[in-house]
């Protein structure tokens, strides 16, 4: 994978190959599918499960394993063959246990989203550049085969001009109580957008919408137009209220449109030869390229190891959360002035 983003003066690698000791915090929802993936990496050994709730954490793990569990977060900052500490807890723990791991000198893969605020964000990229730790996103999806393809194939200009991005992102439920469905979704089609648009692409401004016609107290509805560099724009449509799933995403540029549907397996991407160009419609073949079927977490949890390895910068790191969270709060103020545009800054 091409790594990209801003370096944060790891020149040279530090760590022997061998392997990478590793500490998992939260085993709720997520946490055990990470646990599973870092358990299946030959060049990682999982040393602790860290949960609040050790019941969860030893049910995830099973009676027979040796991995320890503790509801103590120093535990694992204060095991010196912990090198790496992967969160994956709610998103308003993130500050606080990422901050603690990186002054502890361990690298950590965090959840997305990487922080509640910009700032908060800025001290986790602080944090590991003065540790000089690794800070990764888990943008899990950037992993995934299908859009490692839409990101060669518009860095290799197999679009021509973009055109446009429109994205959906919609099922029913869970509704959280501490973020809403811009926090929650947002930050897939965010990251996926920051991964796969070339720099002179990514988003000048965003006017967002939300709705909460259910009182949660929460926007469980959500709507993102984002003006992209070059004269494209993309559309994020969020929502926790949608009683089927659909999770689509059209790429459309002047030589080619692609559609990704993530959940028909097998064949999520379409690619259509057609356009529309500024005389005439344009009509051609429809290919389905088969594109390998494998878990992203798996090339996530290598990406970490290797990036540990070698010293080299994640391809999702922590500057790379940062652009994502100053979208999402650009977009929060965008719907608290009533869906005024909001110039961004990366
Ligand atoms: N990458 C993805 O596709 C994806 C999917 C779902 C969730 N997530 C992210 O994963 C994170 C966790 O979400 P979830 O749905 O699993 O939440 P969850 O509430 O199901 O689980 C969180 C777990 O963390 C534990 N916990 C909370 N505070 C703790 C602390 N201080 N120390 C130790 N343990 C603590 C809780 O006991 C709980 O078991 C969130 O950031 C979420 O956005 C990512």
């Amino acid at each position: 994978m091409k790594v990209e983003g801003s370096g944060h003066g790891m020149d040279s690698p530090e760590e022997e190959p061998g392997t990478v000791g590793v500490a998992v915090i939260g085993a709720g929802y997520w946490g055990p599918n990470l646990i599973r993936n870092v358990l299946s990496n030959d060049r990682c050994e999982l040393r602790w499960v860290c949960d609040l709730d050790t019941v969860r954490a030893a049910k995830v793990l099973g009676r027979r394993s040796p991995v320890r569990i503790t509801a103590d977060v120093n535990d694992v900052l204060n095991d010196p063959e912990v090198q790496a500490v992967v969160i994956a807890t709610p998103s308003s723990t993130h500050r606080r246990l990422g901050l603690a791991a990186l002054n502890a000198g361990k690298h950590v893969l965090m959840e997305k989203p990487l922080a509640t605020t910009v700032e908060e964000g800025e001290e986790l990229v602080a944090a590991a550049a003065a540790n000089n730790r690794i800070l990764m996103c888990d943008f899990t999806f950037c992993y995934t085969p299908v859009v490692q393809r839409l990101r060669s194939m518009i860095n290799d200009g197999d679009f021509g001009e973009l055109l446009f991005i429109d994205s959906t992102r919609v099922n029913l439920g869970l509704i959280q109580n501490d973020i809403d469905v811009f926090w929650d979704l947002g930050p897939h089609d965010l990251s996926i957008l920051d991964f796969i648009l070339p720099e002179e692409n990514r988003p000048i401004s965003v006017s967002a919408s939300g709705a909460d016609p259910l009182r949660s107290g929460q926007a469980c509805v959500g709507f993102m137009s984002l003006q992209l560099g070059g004269g494209a724009i993309a559309h994020v449509n969020l929502s926790w209220l949608s009683p089927t799933k659909i999770r689509t995403t059209v790429v459309s540029g002047a030589k080619r449109t692609a559609i990704w549907d993530d959940l028909k397996v097998g064949a999520r991407l379409s690619l259509y030869d057609a356009g529309v160009g500024m005389v005439a419609y344009r009509t051609g073949d429809i290919v389905t390229p088969a594109i390998p079927e494998r878990e992203a977490l798996g090339s996530v949890i290598n990406e970490l190891v290797t990036c540990i390895e070698t010293g080299r910068t994640p391809a999702t790191d922590g500057h790379a959360g940062l652009r994502v969270l100053r979208v999402l709060e650009a977009a929060g103020r965008s719907v608290a002035s009533g869906s005024t545009a909001i110039p961004l800054e990366f």
